[in-house]
């Protein structure tokens, strides 16, 4: 016999009885197999189990039989109308189910989604080493307050109010006498207004100016240093940054110190380090000088221990300020300090 077609009226046309029941099932189960919700298995259930459907007429056309093959024939298909219906019924109540709790679904054969694992970025890394550095020669770390007072940023550091010195730096002023600080140093004097020396501090923090392009943010970090003790000399101050300088770099960095201006040291200096790109040759990042400033420092000033109540003629000391953005962009080979800021994660993922 050919294969039926299984259109609903094909079925009854079919003639050998026995035939048509196995047609119903096979088609039946494929139907039910290609199933993927539950409304396709109630059309399925109407189609088949309706008052009108396939088996249901299937059926109804036992009478159109000869007398001897009626009862095996409605004995095979009430049989199949039995299992139909419960197979239909476990395919919707299965149906129904997942639709509930899709949401709680998990497909055990997805690779798990690995989570994006954060890391330190590269400024909170630099300042770490920075302050490891200092803190392996015996100095300890030291913080003081973002907003301060003008007396702690400014008076205190023998800076007076009108005094040109001030434009130095572009100053964010909260208040009269309230200021964003504009460097590290006010921690010099709330230091040394807490303990006698020796004194030997490492201070890592934020400082804000009014200034933004290629090299400057409105905000950025320093590290200060400050060592105070009787006999220290700008000797000390050299050995000391000699030794940061050839760990934070390279024991090959060459470094020199260029007399300066502070109002807080004197003598002043600044220390420039051999251009890292060039070694010294000239190129564009050292504007073709062979050297980069990396840090101001000088002995302490006499003034500001008599601001703190520290003998002058008993004590010397010498400070330092260094940028932390400056030294990683240096260290790293970054050409805009904005970089730091845009927290593009391809960017902070490569240190
Ligand atoms: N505070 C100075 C600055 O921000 C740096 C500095 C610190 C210089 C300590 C000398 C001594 O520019």
């Amino acid at each position: 016999m050919k294969p039926q077609s299984f259109k609903n009226r094909d079925i009854h046309q079919i003639g050998d009885p026995v035939d048509s029941i196995q047609n119903v099932r096979e088609h039946a189960y494929k139907e039910l197999k290609a199933t993927r919700d539950a409304d396709s298995v109630r059309v399925l259930t109407t189609r088949y189990l309706g008052r009108k459907g396939i088996l249901t007429k299937l059926l109804r056309s036992v009478s159109t039989l000869p007398p001897d093959q009626r009862a095996t024939f409605g004995k095979e298909a009430n049989a199949l109308k039995g299992i139909l219906e419960q197979m239909f019924k476990v395919a919707l109540e299965r149906f129904e189910h997942f639709a509930e709790k899709e949401e709680d679904w998990v497909d055990i054969s997805l690779p798990g989604r690995v989570p994006a694992i954060g890391a330190l970025h590269p400024l909170t890394q630099v300042m770490g080493e920075i302050c490891d550095i200092f803190s392996k020669m015996g100095f300890d770390i030291a913080e003081g307050p973002e907003v301060e007072t003008d007396y702690y940023n400014f008076e205190a550091l023998n800076i007076p109010k009108d005094h040109p010195a001030r434009d130095m730096q572009d100053t964010f002023y909260v208040s009269d006498n309230i200021v964003l600080r504009t460097h590290t140093s006010p921690v010099q004097i709330r230091t040394m207004k807490q303990q006698r020396p020796p004194v030997r501090v490492i201070v890592p923090g934020k400082v804000f100016r009014c200034d933004s392009d290629l090299t400057h943010t409105p905000m950025f970090h320093q590290v200060e240093g400050l060592l105070v003790d009787e006999g220290v000399s700008f000797g000390d101050l050299k050995g000391t940054l000699t030794v940061f300088v050839h760990q934070i770099f390279d024991e090959q960095t060459a470094l020199r110190f260029r007399p300066s201006f502070f109002p807080f040291t004197e003598p002043s200096a600044e220390v420039d380090i051999a251009c890292v790109m060039c070694r010294g040759a000239g190129c564009r990042v050292c504007s073709h000088t062979g050297w980069l400033e990396i840090l101001g420092s000088g002995m302490v000033h006499p003034a500001l221990f008599e601001n703190v109540g520290y003998d002058p003629e008993q004590y010397t000391g010498f400070a330092f300020g260094m940028g932390v953005e400056r030294i990683a962009m240096l260290k790293y080979g970054i050409d805009d300090i904005r970089k730091f800021f845009d927290n593009d994660a391809r960017f902070l993922m490569q240190f």
